[in-house]
């Protein structure tokens, strides 16, 4: 069962859009997938419950109380967990126990950079991040490719040191595939195309690492 932590202390990055995105990716690639949903918030929940009658349903699993683990199903082939806002790395201990890896989202705003790096720090203390064998990804995302802040954000970004292993558009298709509880690869229009090649490298980089 691979597990990828999905989490920035930071609010609003894009923790949960991304988890439902990686989630919905592997329903809809045929795994028994569970998205454990660490937020009191449970926005992710509430996705889940909205394609609960798909062939590519996602199970929620509530990630508040450390018996979480006893409600994942044994067949279960991946596990997203998409952590709440607020959360430092001690804070997220169970969750890095188990994960093979961790996706972090950055908006580009000097704001969200800036409160981003003691979250990063936090994680560089965690025993497997230090000897190599927990890998960090950082998601640049609600990118405007077009303008000068999001240009600088990334490369801000990529000089930091762990790589970003996807740049994903602001788009209000992330908007409303979260009310419908659906996900880009649910779809094969030229627009959802588009979005789908954005996460590749991701996905690339997942296979290679985690
Ligand atoms: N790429 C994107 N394009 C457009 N809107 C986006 C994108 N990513 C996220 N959003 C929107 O930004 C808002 C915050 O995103 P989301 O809820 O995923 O962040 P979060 O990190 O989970 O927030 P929290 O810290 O509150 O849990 C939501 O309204 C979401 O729909
Ligand atoms: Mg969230």
């Amino acid at each position: 069962m691979r597990t990828i932590l999905v989490a920035s202390s930071k609010g609003g990055a894009g923790k949960t859009t991304l988890a439902t995105q990686l989630a919905g990716h592997s329903a809809v690639a045929g795994k028994a997938t569970v998205l454990v949903d660490a937020d009191p918030q449970r926005s992710s929940t509430r996705w889940c419950e909205k394609r609960a009658d798909l062939d590519t349903a996602v199970l929620p699993v509530d990630g508040h109380s450390r018996a979480f683990r006893k409600h994942l199903p044994e067949d279960a082939e991946q596990l997203v967990i998409d952590a709440p806002a607020g959360a430092m790395a001690d804070d997220l201990e169970p969750f890095l126990e188990m994960a093979d890896a961790v996706l972090v989202p950055v908006l580009p705003s000097a704001i969200d950079l800036e409160a981003t790096v003691p979250f990063l720090n936090s994680l560089a203390q965690v025993g497997r991040v230090r000897k190599g064998k927990l890998p960090i990804g950082l998601v640049a995302n609600r990118l405007k490719p077009w303008t000068s802040v999001s240009q600088q954000a990334l490369e801000q970004l990529r000089a930091w040191p762990y790589p970003v292993v996807a740049e994903l558009r602001d788009s209000q298709a992330y908007v409303l595939l979260a009310a419908l509880g659906r996900c880009v690869f649910d779809y094969r229009s030229e627009q959802m195309r588009g979005h789908q090649e954005d996460f590749a490298p991701l996905f690339r980089w997942l296979k290679k690492h985690a």
